[in-house]
């Protein structure tokens, strides 16, 4: 993804939403735990979400945390938030943490369970004191969720620049 000027002055927003380790094998992976629907499917409902309100969005998915790193740093000057579930890694990067922090994209957390009720090495996350706010635990809603929140966070963001 080549960086391009950010989208702060135009009107059209643009938003990143980027899938951990594992999300790949949603619909067939732990269903009881995850749901049954697949990760394009959740990707198409956002698509067409996005296109009703005008959004740009993109997606990418790794099972590696560098090259989430790097997706989030080829953002900067694309991307005016991100939409994140860091799967497994929400538990255990520093460097995805940091890497939020450096590309100073407004990131909303997104799971598809419930985090806060699952294992108790679920319930930290190094994520969730620099996204913007976490949605856990509505599947795959939680997505759908999780934009729409980055969309109010904009339009906060844009109303307080006017
Ligand atoms: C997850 C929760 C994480 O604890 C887990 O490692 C995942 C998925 C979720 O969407 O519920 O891979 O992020």
């Amino acid at each position: 993804m080549s960086p391009r000027r950010s989208s702060k002055t135009s009107p059209v927003k643009r938003i990143l939403v980027v899938h951990g380790p594992n999300l790949n094998l949603l619909g067939r992976r732990e269903p009881d735990q995850y749901g049954r629907t697949t990760l394009k499917e959740i990707e198409d409902e956002l698509r067409s979400y996005a296109a009703s309100r005008g959004v740009e969005v993109r997606f990418v998915q790794s099972n590696h945390e560098g090259d989430l790193i790097d997706a989030i740093q080829h953002a900067i000057g694309w991307a005016d938030a991100m939409v994140l579930n860091p799967a497994a890694l929400t538990h255990t990067s520093v460097g995805l943490r940091d890497a939020i922090l450096a590309a100073g994209i407004p990131t909303v957390e997104v799971h598809l369970s419930n985090i806060h009720r699952r294992e108790e090495f679920r319930h930290q996350s190094y994520i969730a004191d620099v996204a913007v706010g976490q949605v856990t635990g509505f599947g795959a809603f939680s997505y759908l969720l999780g934009m729409q929140a980055a969309l109010y966070v904009l339009q906060k963001e844009r109303a307080s620049d006017a």
